[in-house]
């Protein structure tokens, strides 16, 4: 047998159903063989990893790099260091930037920025009024899916009319492929912001008041009809209610190709948290009241919610410590410090790390399309590889993020269970818990390995492309009216 270049022994390999004592042979950007350690070819270099976890990379559908548009908030560089040293080998990068990721000119000025990325990554194009008649060129450009803001989030960008996402919907289901939708309803919002503001409150709380449940329901029930409706994928951002649970298990009984996340914020903080956090934890959707933490690990267990994401979105110090709420910038890093809690919660026995990869791995690769090649410790398969103690215990610190941002809601927390080092396509981007800096640029576009499910639009004569077609012996008139 041929030397490989690495091999790692002593530990267990975990997937979404087994865990196993093996051995993991990588040869250039692959994993060529697990299983018994006298089955392994020489090896250029041994890692020894007794009593460690191998875990498939995490993969996060949603996070925010801010590049090109708010450099110091976050970058490309800082934002993929803070993947890599989480555990994360591929992100899913959202279209809020400035410009928003909605022409091909700023889809190449994310991608030039995406060049320093220590991570692989998709890029979710933006689906709005102004977009929806240019997706495929941006399908075309290198996006790999999309995101629609139906609530109003950091950004400002406007929510898209009912019309423009039915339409938007009509051209991406055909395609196979699936959209991001931040599900909250914007005039609701809008308007009890403006409420708000006007009877003069200004406190942490007021912001959760003002996003109110029943605009996520309303959301939620909304796109689900229209994707149900047009056969299209569609993916909910940051489920963070109990009470919208009820839709997604409805929509997916019925069969519609709905893939859901949710963060740690929503399972592990509430409004509990709010008196010494104050304007820190001013996220969309809001952090609720604790009544909403364990349906939502109910419904992470029983497959209603199918991945853990983070929803990373970096804000300067100063942007998130205003006196005045309505002036602190929505959001907070996250990337780096989701395994680690989410580990933690798995040594306190709410999970198995089976339940942990499947949400982290598995389920976030299948609805993207890059199952098989990466999610999974197999041969054949990217060596995207978490090595993970269980027992190495810390306290989280947003002075050691590799993020710009740090200021973190989880600073001062205890953890148990860390990622140690960081394999990206068989190349080490964390070691030892240090970002390896000579991996920069290493990362590179999903774009290319993606192959989603076959395709199954529904109603399809009533698509606006049906409808817009000359029905025989009408005269179609020579201008279009407006
Ligand atoms: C995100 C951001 O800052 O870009 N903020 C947030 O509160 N979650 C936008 C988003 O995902 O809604
Ligand atoms: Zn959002």
């Amino acid at each position: 047998m041929s030397q490989v270049d690495l091999v790692i022994r002593g530990a267990r390999v975990v997937s979404d159903h087994q865990i196993i004592e093996a051995s993991v042979a990588i040869d250039g950007e692959s994993i060529v063989a697990v299983g018994h350690d006298d089955l392994m070819p020489p090896a250029r270099e041994v890692l020894q990893a007794d009593g460690m976890y191998l875990l498939p990379g995490a993969i996060d559908s949603h996070v925010h790099f801010r590049d090109p548009g708010y450099p110091h908030k976050e970058t490309w560089k800082t934002g993929s260091a803070a993947a890599a040293c989480g555990g994360v080998t591929t992100v899913f990068e959202m279209p809020n930037t400035n410009p928003p990721t909605g022409t091909v000119d700023a889809l190449n000025l994310k991608l030039k920025a995406a060049e320093s990325s220590y991570v692989d990554f998709g890029i979710h194009g933006l689906l709005g009024d102004d977009t929806v008649g240019h997706l495929e060129e941006l399908i075309e450009a290198g996006v790999t899916s999309f995101k629609a803001f139906v609530g109003n989030t950091f950004g400002n960008l406007p929510s898209p009319s009912d019309g423009a996402l039915l339409e938007g919907f009509e051209k991406l289901a055909p395609l196979g492929i699936r959209t991001v939708v931040h599900a909250e309803n914007s005039s609701i919002l809008a308007r009890r912001q403006k409420r708000m503001q006007a009877e003069g409150r200004i406190d942490a709380l007021a912001h959760l008041a003002a996003r109110p449940v029943v605009a996520e329901i309303e959301a939620i029930g909304r796109v689900l009809t229209l994707a149900e409706w047009t056969g299209a994928r569609v993916h909910i951002a940051h489920h963070s209610a109990a009470d919208s649970l009820f839709l997604i298990r409805e929509a997916k009984r019925r069969g519609v190709d709905v893939t859901v996340e949710t963060c740690p914020q929503y399972l592990l903080l509430n409004t509990d948290h709010a008196d010494h956090l104050g304007g820190i934890l001013r996220l969309n959707p809001p952090i609720r009241e604790a009544r909403h933490n364990q349906p939502l690990w109910d419904a992470m267990m029983d497959g209603t919610i199918d991945m853990i994401a983070t929803d990373h979105a970096p804000h300067a110090p100063e942007e998130k410590t205003r006196a005045n709420i309505w002036e602190c910038d929505c959001g907070f890093p996250g990337i780096e410090t989701q395994m680690a809690l989410m580990l933690t919660e798995v040594n306190r026995e709410r999970a198995t790390l089976m339940d942990y990869v499947r949400w982290s791995s598995v389920n976030p690769a299948k609805a993207w399309g890059i199952y098989g090649t990466k999610g999974v410790i197999t041969p054949g398969a990217h060596a995207d590889i978490a090595v993970v103690d269980m027992n190495k215990s810390g306290i989280l610190s947003e002075n050691e993020l590799q993020s710009i941002s740090k200021i973190s809601p989880w600073d001062g927390r205890a953890v148990k269970g860390y990622p140690i080092h960081t394999l990206l396509r068989g190349r080490f981007v964390m070691r030892n818990g240090k970002l390896v800096t000579e991996a920069a640029g290493w990362g590179r576009s999903v774009k290319g390995i993606q192959a989603m499910p076959k395709a199954k639009p529904q109603n399809t004569e009533h698509y606006t492309s049906a409808i817009l077609k000359t029905p025989e012996g009408v005269r179609p008139t020579a201008e279009p009216t407006r």
